[in-house]
């Protein structure tokens, strides 16, 4: 079994080692949703610190699918330039970027989407902060079309790949659960129904793309949730992507209704409480046949290459802790193998709302020696 810092290549894309930057939304883009040059400095970090991959944080496809300020938009032509930037300070540094493709749904609200937000059913679920309007068979076509014009931008500004966000309880997610989805047409069902909007949205990336160009998705491998989408579901989708030719699987689970069991868990302090979807991640790759990798609590060396030798997974994904150490890649390969010192509070996210970008909070009073 290939190593934490053995090279791997997705349809390809060479990466120098299977340390990825999962999507991380910093909020350091401007009010059209293009990069500032704190974001630009951002990535070229991660980049000279290492990291194999990084995963862009979660860019919109179409205005009425953004979630939060300064959230990545690639809705429009427009921003070449700032994109060209952001790509080439990737590439300069010596690393390889992938752009992460959402449509919040139901996820979003009125003030950031510029309209009631649309979902797969007008219903009150927690993870909704609004009753969302039902998108119409048309609306649904339409946001298609948007996710294979995002993709056609990214190749156009110097992507090396695209990520479809299937997970978080996001659009695809909430076609994919039933749960949020209780449509009576041919995308709501049984899981073969409620599959369709995610294969369409990937067969259009791809047929937009190309067999050549890299296209992964974050999948989610459960709600966590009663009567939300499950593992078995989960199986169901990524056998069909993988039979259709998706590149890689990034398996993520949770949505903000699940509790403790929320995308971005807290407290992983021990290391039985690491790596919290890498057996999702395990059942997944068995049943496909491109390289799967896991998010979600991995916090040291010998957690994410322990499940790299026992062939869980392909890569191991972290956000958090690359916050506080985007170099972390580069310190563990030197030698020091000390676990992230991400101490998981999610602290990081009040920055990015409220000060224009986020960075983390505890590394911050550290070194104030507060
Ligand atoms: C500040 C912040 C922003 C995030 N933004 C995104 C995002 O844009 N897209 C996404 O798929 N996940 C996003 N996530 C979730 C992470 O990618 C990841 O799935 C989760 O934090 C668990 O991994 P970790 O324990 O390594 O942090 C975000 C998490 C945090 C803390």
């Amino acid at each position: 079994m290939a190593g934490l810092f053995e090279e791997i290549e997705i349809n390809g894309m060479r990466l120098r080692n299977r340390l990825v930057r999962s999507a991380t939304w910093e909020g350091m883009c401007d009010g059209e949703g293009l990069p500032t040059d704190k974001l630009c400095h951002c990535y070229a970090a991660l980049a000279q610190g290492q990291v194999g991959l990084i995963i862009t944080g979660y860019a919109y496809v179409s205005r009425e699918g953004r979630q939060l300020p300064g959230q990545m938009g690639i809705d429009t032509d427009c921003g070449e330039g700032a994109y060209k930037r952001l790509t080439g300070a990737v590439h300069e540094a010596g690393g390889v970027v992938v752009i992460q493709l959402v449509h919040a749904g139901g996820q979003s609200t009125t003030a950031e989407a510029g309209r009631v937000p649309l979902a797969p059913s007008s219903l009150e679920a927690e993870q909704f902060p609004e009753i969302p309007e039902e998108l119409t068979l048309s609306e649904i076509e339409r946001i298609i079309k948007a996710f294979g014009k995002a993709a056609r931008r990214a190749v156009r500004l110097g992507f090396d790949g695209v990520q479809l966000h299937g997970a978080h309880g996001y659009l695809i997610n909430q076609f994919l659960s039933p749960h949020t989805n209780r449509r009576k047409d041919r995308y709501g069902g049984d899981i073969s129904s409620r599959a369709c909007f995610c294969l369409e949205v990937y067969e259009e990336v791809r047929r937009v793309v190309g067999k050549d160009y890299p296209v992964m998705i974050k999948l989610t491998g459960s709600d966590n949730m009663e009567n939300g989408f499950t593992l078995e579901d989960a199986l169901y989708v990524a056998h069909r992507l993988s039979d259709m030719g998706i590149d890689a699987i990034e398996v993520s689970s949770g949505t903000r209704a699940s509790g403790e069991k929320n995308p971005a868990r807290e407290h992983i302090d021990s290391p039985y409480k690491e790596g919290y979807n890498v057996a999702l991640a395990g059942r997944i790759k068995a049943v496909t046949a491109c390289p799967v990798g896991a998010v979600g609590g991995i916090r040291s060396y010998e957690v994410a290459e322990s499940a790299l030798q026992r062939g869980l997974i392909d890569f191991a994904a972290m956000s958090r802790p690359l916050i506080w150490e985007p170099d972390l890649a580069l310190r563990w390969q030197r030698g020091d193998m000390a676990p992230a010192r991400c101490v998981s509070c999610n602290a990081c996210f009040v920055p990015g709302l409220e000060e224009g970008g986020v960075y983390c909070v505890v590394k911050k009073r550290w070194e104030g020696g507060i």
